[in-house]
């Protein structure tokens, strides 16, 4: 049963939610559209927040919407136009891969904060697109790239504060993840797009921007009804500042059993990833230390920064619409390159 909180004499004062102006909001109501796994991560942790009120939660699929709205205490609506109409102050977009564009085109139209989860969307093409709009509509988006939040990535990025890395070495090793979208390339995008943007991503920040990749897929999808991506990827890749680096994917292990980048700069070795980050460093007999990583905190993290901008208390977005679209525009030349059989420059 849905209980609506009343808002009615809830002194909110609105924030000029563009990030310009100085008043701040009380309660932030949010707007979920995708209640898939990620969707419902997303209210679980919202929910918690006690200046958050879910205002409401729509998905193509109206009992998925439902079962989730009941679960978390608030309202399912059948489309997202009944969802901004509600009277939301920013919304979350969980929707697979294919299914970006139009979620954040309404949104954007309206002028609202905007949470997107990871990829941007299954191609490059309709990411450039919503990025165009991102700029164009001058609003406040944050991108699920949640690993920016962890303590061993910050850990890691203090370490090599003043080395240049020389080695970059990422591997996204795992299962067929339980989603009938996923194995499909029109639907995810592929492994290197879907799954390593994680990866991709921490290698831009912790070694640069890429100059130039080149990758192969081996053409033989898992064995999965109608998979058509590449059971296996890898890459090399040619960062500005002369790093070279790999990225190897598999899908065909029945569990996950690595993700993550090692690091290597002159005498020192890091290994980073959600679950920990593992430090040598010295000469022939180096000093090991392995710090265990909270990747549950770092979830919390990503909501709670976004959820503070929103309200004007915080500054803390680690990877808004454009910075997520640098990471996208490198899978995607991977993604590219393994398809073409050349090499490609990202954009
Ligand atoms: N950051 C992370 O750690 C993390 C973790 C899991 C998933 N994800 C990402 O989240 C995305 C979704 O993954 P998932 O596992 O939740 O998928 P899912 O299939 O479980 O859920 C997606 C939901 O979106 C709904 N949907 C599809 N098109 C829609 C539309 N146009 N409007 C409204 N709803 C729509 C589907 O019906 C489904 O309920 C993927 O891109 C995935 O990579 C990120």
């Amino acid at each position: 049963m849905y209980f609506p909180r009343d808002l009615g004499h809830n002194a909110r004062r609105y924030a000029n939610v563009h990030g310009q102006g100085s008043e701040t909001m009380d309660i932030c109501r949010i707007g979920l559209i995708g209640a898939g796994n990620v969707g419902h991560r997303h209210a679980q942790v919202l929910r918690s927040f006690p200046d958050v009120h879910l205002a409401g939660i729509t998905d193509v699929i109206p009992q998925a919407a439902k079962a989730l709205a009941d679960e978390v205490g608030c309202r399912p609506y059948p489309g997202i136009g009944e969802l901004l109409a509600a009277g939301v102050d920013a919304v979350y977009v969980c929707v697979p891969p294919f299914a970006h564009g139009p979620p954040e085109h309404a949104v954007l139209a309206a002028r609202l904060p905007l949470f997107v989860e990871k990829p941007l969307a299954a191609t490059a093409e309709t990411a450039e697109h919503v990025g165009a709009q991102v700029a164009a509509a001058g609003v406040l988006t944050a991108v699920g790239h949640h690993w920016r939040y962890l303590e061993v990535v910050e850990r890691a990025r203090r370490l090599l504060d003043g080395r240049a890395v020389r080695l970059v070495g990422g591997a996204w090793l795992d299962k067929v993840p339980p989603v009938g979208w996923w194995p499909v390339r029109d639907r995810s995008g592929g492994p290197v797009i879907e799954q390593a943007a994680h990866v991709l991503d921490l290698a831009r920040l912790l070694a640069g921007e890429v100059a130039e990749v080149f990758a192969m897929g081996d053409g033989q999808p898992p064995a999965v009804p109608g998979a058509d991506v590449d059971g296996v990827t890898t890459a090399t890749l040619r960062f500005r500042s002369g790093a070279l680096g790999t990225l190897s994917t598999t899908c065909l292990l029945g569990w996950k059993q690595r993700a993550g980048l090692e690091l290597i700069a002159e005498g020192l070795w890091l290994s980073v990833g959600e679950g920990r980050l593992v430090i040598r460093e010295g000469s022939a007999d180096p000093v090991e230390e392995a710090v265990t990583a909270d990747p549950a905190a770092a979830r919390v993290a990503v909501d709670r920064a976004f959820v503070d901008a929103v309200r004007g208390i915080g500054n803390d977005v680690r990877v808004p619409y454009p910075e997520a679209l640098r990471t996208h525009r490198l899978a995607c030349a991977l993604a590219a390159s393994a398809a073409t059989g050349q090499p490609v420059r990202p954009p």
